[in-house]
């Protein structure tokens, strides 16, 4: 009897939590619906006027059960009274759309008294958009202009520095690494273009890319990793070779290289699959497996690679070890196996064509085809290579590679002891904690999807001194639908 006394006390428990959460969201919702609409109309509008209705009831209906209520920015993570909102994805664009108007005004903190009027929040919202934001102050003149106007029931709190710092960089930062993605997309394109015309290639702009991506990768290794996530943008080919040049920068950068020889070798990964533009289109893009004879006209396209790069005019600007990796990246670490061109005599292949082979393979494997069956997630290509460490891959440069794409490589799909599900956006430096990275929580236990931000899984409980949340499994994304690289454009979207 005090058993099912118990539960019936503890499902009470759990759906007045859960009615509370939505009541949140809800609130939430209708306050960016209240300011996008304050944003077009007058207050004394019609649509407004309900809008304006709609929130308030609902603030106070909450402020009658909880006496306050506080919502707070901390880490791209909401909080209402000290617990996390979590949203579902259809309102993420209403969370989006009020952190960054918060943000603009280095608001971290809003809260609402019991006593609030309608008046008084029908003057904030108002104000709130009204307000043009001054850059040097704009927390203190927006805070000032409300105890001007008497708004008495609604308080701020400053955004602390450090959030508004970090926020700022990191926001410009992954934008430009986005923008640097894509207009490296659109540069391969016009080469593949002028190539086919026999126009000359435009090495200059090449190479600046490759320091765009260079300092970008210095700053925001990780991100830089995840935006390789992003596949089938354009054409096949084109995004892969992108791929391919951000994930070899990355990786020579942690062996060490130096600026130019980075640059040489994003050249070099760059343009290594540029001989494909001899393999004719409809082998290139064929739904099925190629039969032999395809495969062979397929296996031509280092050496065309190589013969186009050969003959490129600048070659001061263009490395010769761009020759070689074009040559070279598909021939294994034991010359044996798989390995083309046949022709191929050398005894060993160059240092940037064993870097190019690697990542060449695992953002080829990663990739849906449509004459492929099954894509592999991010870990499964990482074990399947190192299956064959030292005979297809270099094994000490391929065990650096698994290092830096951890053994739950960044964007992969995986699931916490809590049930809930994420995608790994960065990976942990320590060797040690290499099983604790930074994990964006995207649905919780019961399935729902949510924001619910990023957390890092080396946090430990401080009573129990045992890690707050855990790894239990990897998923395979393609199979549940969810497109990991909108996760990394969405941070900064
Ligand atoms: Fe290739
Ligand atoms: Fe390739």
């Amino acid at each position: 009897m005090e058993e099912k006394k118990q539960k019936v006390r503890k499902d009470y428990i759990e759906e007045a939590k859960k009615s509370l959460s939505k009541i949140i969201e809800e609130i939430f919702i209708r306050l960016s619906s209240a300011m996008k609409v304050a944003q077009i109309y007058e207050p004394n509008n019609l649509t407004f006027i309900r809008h304006l209705n709609l929130l308030f009831n609902l603030i106070q209906n909450i402020l009658k059960s909880e006496k306050k209520a506080v919502f707070q920015f901390r880490q791209n993570t909401l909080f209402f009274n000290t617990d996390i909102v979590k949203f579902d994805f259809r309102s993420y664009h209403n969370f989006k759309f009020l952190a960054d108007e918060f943000r603009k005004k280095e608001i971290g903190t809003l809260g609402f008294e019991p006593g609030l009027s309608e008046g008084e929040l029908t003057q904030f919202i108002t104000l709130f958009v009204d307000d043009e934001v001054k850059k040097e102050n704009p927390f203190e003149d927006f805070e000032a202009i409300l105890k001007e106007k008497g708004i008495g029931h609604i308080f701020l709190e400053k955004m602390h520095p450090f959030e508004v710092a970090r926020g700022v960089r990191e926001e410009k930062l992954q934008k430009s690494a986005i923008k640097v993605f894509f207009k490296s997309i659109t540069h391969l394109k016009e080469v593949v273009e002028r190539e086919k015309q026999k126009e000359r290639v435009q090495l200059k702009t090449t190479r600046r890319l490759m320091q765009s991506i260079i300092n970008l990768v210095s700053q925001n290794e990780s991100f830089m990793v995840g935006l390789t996530n992003i596949k089938n943008y354009d054409e096949y080919t084109l995004n892969h070779s992108v791929n391919v040049t951000v994930l070899s920068i990355c990786f020579g950068r942690r062996l060490g290289l130096e600026r130019k020889e980075l640059v040489d070798l994003g050249v070099s990964a760059f343009f290594h699959d540029i001989g494909k533009v001899e393999v004719p289109e409809e082998i290139l893009n064929k739904p099925d497996k190629l039969d032999d004879n395809e495969f062979d006209i397929m296996k031509t396209h280092p050496w065309h690679g190589a013969q186009k790069l050969a003959c490129v005019k600048e070659l001061n600007i263009l490395p010769v070890t761009a020759i070689n990796v074009a040559m070279e990246h598909h021939i294994w670490e034991n010359l044996g196996g798989g390995s083309y061109p046949k022709f191929w005599k050398k005894k060993r292949t160059d240092f940037f064509s064993k870097i190019a082979k690697i990542c060449d393979f695992f953002d080829a494997v990663t990739t849906e085809r449509p004459y492929r069956k099954e894509t592999a997630t991010r870990e499964e290509a990482v074990s399947w290579m190192l299956e064959k460490s030292g005979s297809e891959f270099d094994a000490i440069l391929l065990k650096v590679f698994a290092d830096m794409v951890g053994i739950y490589p960044i964007g992969s799909l995986v699931v916490l002891d809590t049930e809930e599900w994420g995608i790994v956006m960065e990976t942990n430096p320590e060797m040690a904690l290499m099983t604790c990275p930074k994990v964006k929580i995207i649905a919780d236990k019961d399935g729902n999807k949510i924001d619910g931000g990023i957390i890092d899984l080396a946090e430990k409980d401080l009573k129990t001194e045992k890690f707050k949340k855990k790894i239990v499994k990897t998923l395979d994304p393609f199979k549940y639908d969810i497109n990991v690289s909108e996760h990394f454009l969405t941070t900064s979207a």
